[in-house]
């Protein structure tokens, strides 16, 4: 079956859409999409600049370039993340280290961290993996310690909270999002970036921007004044610069999809209820802990499957689960360091036994059901699961 995935694009996006067309990919007089998504978005985190961007791996490196990352720098990442984290860090020349994840939250741990920082180290890469955020005060004290910058990494992540009430994203230096069609929020692809400090959005700005010498923090905009740009002994390139500029397209949808955040993470949330509810007495599953006090917004469901202690094999439990008309379950990538792009080539180091043992286990759930039939349907295929393997595996 075909599931119906357009409501999720049921908003404003047409009318925004539209909109781009009909003023010829020109601004209106409130501005341009981009405008109008970055101004949205920066509100939402109550930070003074957001810049958007094409994906979310254009964004991390926008960030660990604005912090001066280059070639013999070493940042610090988790393994357990996507390998578009390790990516960028090679792309500024700088080599990824890899710091464990907590057995519990799934999370990048603050003591293996500090146990890797040395004086090469530039940068953390928190990943708040899952929708679930990292301990930002045990990373954070370690950047005031060792004067290293912070990007947060929130792909997977929109409007978490810790136990202070704090957004996931607005803590380091930078926060960093991904509009991947999978993501809380599609463009179909792409990112965002949000941060208060001036130098390091008009760095990212520019960097992101093909290296226009008159962007600024706030603004995309080239030509401030024509008469000047249109004459031919204008400059206009000051550094080496890459085009990661979101289209206005994607931007006038992401502005739509912005409006619907809160019924979009209040959504996945529901379903990750359902998902707690139903494993709750069973021992085949040991779900990603939150933190006491914090919101975790549930981009999936992330469990580990302990169904090797009962001889039941993590592709029999999907096969069995998705018979019963469940879901595709989703696996954990492989860490950074055992993709073959990092492990053959020998790029990147620091050994990550706790995440290693969890990808291995991890089954993730998808959580971006439309309604109450759609639930119960996920409801209906795990008890029927969980039954199914008690009956006939015991
Ligand atoms: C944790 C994490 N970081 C970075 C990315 C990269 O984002 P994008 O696909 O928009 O480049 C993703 C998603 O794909 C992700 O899940």
């Amino acid at each position: 079956m075909i599931k119906d995935k357009s409501w999720r694009f049921n908003g404003n996006e047409r009318k925004y859409v539209d909109e781009v067309l009909k003023n010829g990919f020109g601004a209106s007089e409130s501005g341009s999409m981009n405008e109008k998504l970055e101004r949205k978005f920066a509100e939402m985190h109550n930070k003074k600049f957001a810049i958007a961007a094409n994906s979310g791996t254009s964004t991390l490196h926008m960030a660990l370039n604005a912090f001066g990352v280059g070639p013999g720098d070493g940042v610090i990442i988790p393994a357990l993340t996507v390998a578009m984290c390790g990516f960028a860090v090679w792309q500024c020349g700088a080599t990824p280290v890899y710091a464990d994840v907590l057995r519990d939250t799934f999370l990048m741990d603050p003591e293996d961290v500090k146990r890797k920082i040395t004086k090469k180290t530039k940068a953390i890469m928190p990943v708040h993996m899952y929708g679930n955020m990292c301990d930002m005060n045990k990373i954070m004290d370690l950047s005031k310690k060792y004067g290293l910058f912070v990007v947060e990494d929130c792909a997977e992540c929109f409007l978490a909270r810790d136990d202070k009430g704090t957004k996931s994203g607005t803590i380091g230096h930078v926060g960093s999002w991904s509009f991947e069609n999978s993501k809380h929020l599609s463009t179909g692809d792409g990112g965002i970036v949000a941060t208060d400090d001036e130098d390091l959005a008009t760095k990212m700005r520019q960097f992101g921007g093909v290296g226009f010498k008159n962007i600024g923090a706030s603004t995309g905009k080239v030509r401030i004044d024509r008469n000047k740009f249109q004459d031919p002994s204008y400059e206009r390139h000051n550094m080496m610069a890459y085009n990661y500029r979101m289209p206005e397209l994607c931007a006038a949808v992401g502005l739509a999809q912005c409006e619907r955040i809160e019924e979009f993470v209040n959504l996945r949330i529901k379903m990750a209820e359902g998902y707690l509810e139903a494993i709750k007495d069973s021992e085949l599953f040991v779900p990603q802990k939150v933190q006491p006090g914090f919101v975790n917004t549930y981009w999936t469901f992330a469990a580990r499957f302990m169904g090797q202690n009962y001889g039941i094999k993590w592709q029999e439990f999907r096969k069995k689960y998705m018979e019963f008309r469940g879901d595709g379950i989703y696996a954990a990538h492989q860490t950074v360091n055992n993709e073959p792009c990092f492990r053959d080539n020998k790029i990147g180091y620091g050994d990550v036994p706790i995440a290693e043992m969890l990808q291995k286990e991890l089954m993730l759930f998808t959580t971006n059901q439309k309604n109450e039939e759609e639930r119960t349907m996920q409801m209906q295929a795990m008890e029927k699961t969980l039954d199914y393997f008690k009956n006939n595996k015991s």
